[in-house]
This record gives structure tokens, sequence and C-alpha cells, in this order.
């Protein structure tokens, strides 16, 4: 993803730092999802969905005075980082009420516009203090997803990110909070719009956004591989892998960070691009929308398998495939048509191909390519479940001609139907108010055992 811009809601209830308070009680939401080793051989866990931390009530450790109110900090309780963290803490989430986040079963709806919030990022959880962490080397992920209400300009995406299972609270004794209320988020663009980062706030040389009335960027960015498994509307979708140097969360300072919220896109040391796959990108322009082969005016399964070069748990990821499976018909992916790239997944091969097709820098193998997405396995990985508009793009990199002064019909720069001029998040908010997504029956397990792959 190009960005992905934390949208908060600051008003009525609380926790703490990097404290925490319960102003309102933190109560988790249940979501279940399954472990497979054979079709038909499913196992159930009980899980739980935490808020990420951005867009909680962050209040005075002992009162309910904003340490953050818009897009600016309270200059008294957060004079630095070190002493805002102390001084600050993060509340509880009414999930339902202020967040339109609903969890039923295997089920996770997530409302676009709800009261003044907008969009939302959710973890799942082992434990009530520890994130679920996934290592998919072979094996497969598969959910349901439901994008008939995502238009033009939003982002449905769930992926994985390199964080660490308590969100820091062991290595940064001063985050009190940590996984619990969903603190220590990284990903690939390093990004700086974190109120928290390593124990630490984030206010010194904080810049209040121009363009969103609830975000800013502050000095230091959370940096992390990034496999974004699912990004989408009922547009277009992109499955992207993203290296990092280090794999796992590591904080960056000022513009080294790159990425979107950096002046430097590539100065960083993670690869804000990423290898993706985007089947109108690649050519099928029939493949993927409102009843076309994938059809996302109704529900259906996308499966992504993550095969590595021995066959086995212990090899190094080769080869990233996906299906679609809809009114229990498997439909592989859709082939590249691209000029001098091939096959319908992610390789090696296919990454540097397409980087050349297109012209566009190899942020991916430069990073470590499929080698660092194999660390961040063997290290471990967070889902996280969000829904988004792009303050920085207006997801034109996913679902429409981008970057726009190149002729759409430059190999690479149409990625789908939307208008160059559509998806500006104060349109959007307001046409699309009502959008939301559907991710549900998660499943997890050994390659070809969590759908009919035989069919
Ligand atoms: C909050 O209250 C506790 C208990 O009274 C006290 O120990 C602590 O210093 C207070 N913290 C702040 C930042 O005022
Ligand atoms: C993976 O490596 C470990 C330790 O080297 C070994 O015990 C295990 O059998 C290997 N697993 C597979 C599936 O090869
Ligand atoms: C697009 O994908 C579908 C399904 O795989 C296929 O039938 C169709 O021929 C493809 N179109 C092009 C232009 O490749
Ligand atoms: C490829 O990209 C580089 C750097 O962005 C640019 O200078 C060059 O003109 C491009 N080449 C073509 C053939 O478009
Ligand atoms: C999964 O199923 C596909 C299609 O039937 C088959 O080609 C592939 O070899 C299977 N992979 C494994 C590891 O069973």
């Amino acid at each position: 993803m190009y960005s992905r811009l934390a949208l908060i809601l600051f008003p009525l209830t609380l926790v703490a730092g990097q404290q925490f308070a319960t102003l309102t009680a933190e109560t988790h939401p249940s979501l279940t999802w399954q472990t497979c080793t054979a079709p038909g051989s499913c196992t159930t866990n009980n899980g739980k969905v935490v808020l990420d931390s951005n867009w909680r009530w962050l209040h005075s450790v002992n009162g309910s005075t904003n340490c953050y109110t818009g897009n600016t900090w309270d200059a008294t309780l957060c004079p630095d980082d070190a002493t805002c963290a102390a001084n600050c803490a993060l509340d509880g989430a009414d999930y339902t009420g202020t967040y339109g986040v609903t969890a039923t079963g295997s089920s996770l709806k997530l409302d676009f516009v709800t009261g003044k919030n907008v969009g939302s990022r959710l973890y799942l959880l082992s434990d009530d203090e520890h994130y679920q962490m996934f290592n998919m080397l072979n094996q497969e992920f598969t959910f349901d997803v439901d994008v008939s209400n995502l238009p033009c300009g939003l982002n449905g995406a769930l992926y994985m990110s390199g964080m660490v299972a308590d969100g820091g609270v062991a290595q940064y004794p001063t985050n009190k909070a940590g996984a619990k209320y969903g603190v220590g988020y990284c990903d690939s663009q390093c990004p700086r719009d974190l109120k928290f980062i390593n124990g630490q706030a984030n206010v010194e040389g904080w810049a209040p956004s121009s363009n969103s009335v609830n975000t800013g960027i502050g000095n230091h960015g959370s940096c992390c591989a990034e496999m974004d498994i699912w990004e989408a509307n009922s547009i277009s979708t992109a499955l992207t892998p993203h290296a990092a140097d280090t794999p796992q969360q590591t904080m960056c300072t000022g513009d080294t960070c790159g990425g979107t919220y950096s002046t430097s896109r590539y100065a960083g040391t993670t690869d804000p691009d990423g290898c993706d796959f985007n089947s109108y990108r690649m050519g099928n322009t029939t493949f993927y929308g409102p009843k076309m082969t994938v059809d996302t005016t109704s529900k259906f399964t996308v499966v992504t398998q993550f095969l590595t070069d021995d066959g086995t748990p212990n090899g190094t990821l080769s080869e990233i495939k996906r299906f679609y499976v809809q009114n229990g018909v498997v439909i592989p992916n859709s082939q590249s048509n691209v000029a001098g790239v091939t096959g319908n997944s992610i390789t090696t091969a296919f990454c540097d191909a397409q980087k050349i097709a297109f012209n566009n820098t190899n942020g991916f193998e430069t990073h470590g390519g499929l080698t660092s997405m194999s660390k961040a396995f063997v290290d471990g990985m967070v889902l996280v479940m969000s829904l988004w508009d792009d303050y920085y793009a207006n997801a034109l990199w996913l679902d429409s001609d981008y970057p726009t002064d190149a002729g759409a019909s430059t190999p690479g720069i149409a990625r789908g139907t939307c208008p160059t001029n559509s998806g500006v998040p104060a349109q959007v908010e307001s046409s699309a108010a009502s959008a939301y997504v559907i991710y549900e029956n998660i499943k997890v397990g050994a390659i070809n055992s969590t759908f009919a792959a035989g069919s």
C-alpha cells in the first residue's frame, strides 16, 4: 500500500502511554478463526480483535484532559516525547458505538464512517495481552470477503505486519498499554502518524496534517516488513509483499524513514512499493470487478498460498499464489498479459520482470525480496484488518491511473476503472459514509487444506 493514514476520533471515553486508563472498559470483541490440516479437518480458535491505539481517546493519566485534540498535542501534558508518554493514557474503546466495528462469530464488519470516526484498524489477538503471531511458510491463508459496498477510493485491507507479540511492553518498559490497547503498529511505509513508538510519544517535530483534521506527522516512524494479502475495493485488488532490511519493527527518524510520510520515498530501510499483483494492472481488465470473473457484487473466498523452495516450513518463500472461490467454483488468479512478464503468481522472476516492464524502482529486491518476507514469517507476523481512505494519493495507486501525470496506456499506469479525480477523502467520507467491508471465515493451514482445491 502506498499510505495508511490513521484517522482518529477523540471524544468521549478513557487508559494509559503509554499508560492506559479505564474510563471505558477495554473489552476485546471475540472473533473465531480456524486452523486446518486437511480439507474438512479444521479446529476452531477463539480469538479476539483489538483496535489500534491511534484511534483511541488519549487523555491525562489521572483525569480526562485530552492529550491530543483534532491533530494537535496538548503542550502542557506533552512538552516532549518522554513526558507525554508518562502523562498520557490510552482508553478503552466502544467498538460498535464509536468505531463501527462489529464482530459476530467468525465475521468482522468494519463500517467506514461512524459519527466523527473514519475507518479503523484492528489486530487479531491470541489473548488479551498478545497478538496472534503467524508464520505462513508452506501454509495458506483463506478468508471470505464482502467488498460490494466499497467504492472507488476506499481500501479494505487484510494483511500482516512485523509487529511484536506484546506490542513492545517487554522491550520498552514505558509502554504500559501494549497489545491490549493496540500499540506497536509498523508497516513498510514507516508510518510517522503514530502517536506512540517504542515507549515514547511522537510529539517532537509534530506537524498537523494540512488536509486531515485528525492526523499529523511526527519525527519518528515505525518500520517493518509487510505482507499485503488483500488490499481492495469493488473495482480493484492487489496482492503485495513489501520487504524490509529488518523485518521486525524498528523506529526510524525524520525523512530518512522513507515511504509515504517522508519527502524521499526511497530513503529508508523498507520497500514502500512492494511487488504487487493487481489483475487489471497486469493486463486483465475483465477479471475482477462487478459482474466480472470474480464478481465483486457478492461475497467470495480469497486463498493465498505461501510456497517454499523445498516444500517445508523450513524452506525459503519462493512463490505466493492466489485463488478465488465463488459459488463453489475455484478461480485461479488471472495470468499476466504484460509484455515481458509471465505468470499469475508472485515469484522473484515475476517481480524483476514487472519492475523492468513498468520502469519502477525495484525496492523489493533491494530490501531482500522474498527472503526478507521469509525472515518476517519466521519472526512471526501480526494479522491486520482495516478499512481506510487515502489522504496522500486518493487510493489511485489501487483503482485508477497512477501516477496521474503519465499516460494511461504506459505499461503499469492503469490499475482500475476509477476516475483520476475519485477517492478524495472529503468526498468519499460524505458520499460513501455508509460503506463497509466484511471479513469472515478466516482459515489458516497446510497447502490445499482450507478450500476444495481440486474442484
Ligand atoms: C497519577 O496518580 C497516581 C496515584 O495517585 C500517582 O502516583 C501518579 O504520579 C499520577 N500521575 C500523574 C502523571 O499525575
Ligand atoms: C525443520 O527443521 C527442524 C530443525 O532443523 C527439523 O527438526 C524439522 O524436522 C524440519 N521440518 C521439516 C518439515 O522439514
Ligand atoms: C481474463 O481472465 C479470465 C479468467 O482467467 C480469462 O478467461 C480471460 O481470457 C482473461 N482475459 C484476458 C484478456 O487475458
Ligand atoms: C524510467 O524511469 C526513470 C526514473 O524514474 C526515468 O528517468 C526514465 O526516463 C524512465 N524511462 C522510460 C523509458 O520511461
Ligand atoms: C494443491 O492442489 C493443486 C491443484 O489440485 C495441486 O496442483 C498441488 O500440487 C496441490 N499442492 C499440494 C501441496 O498438495
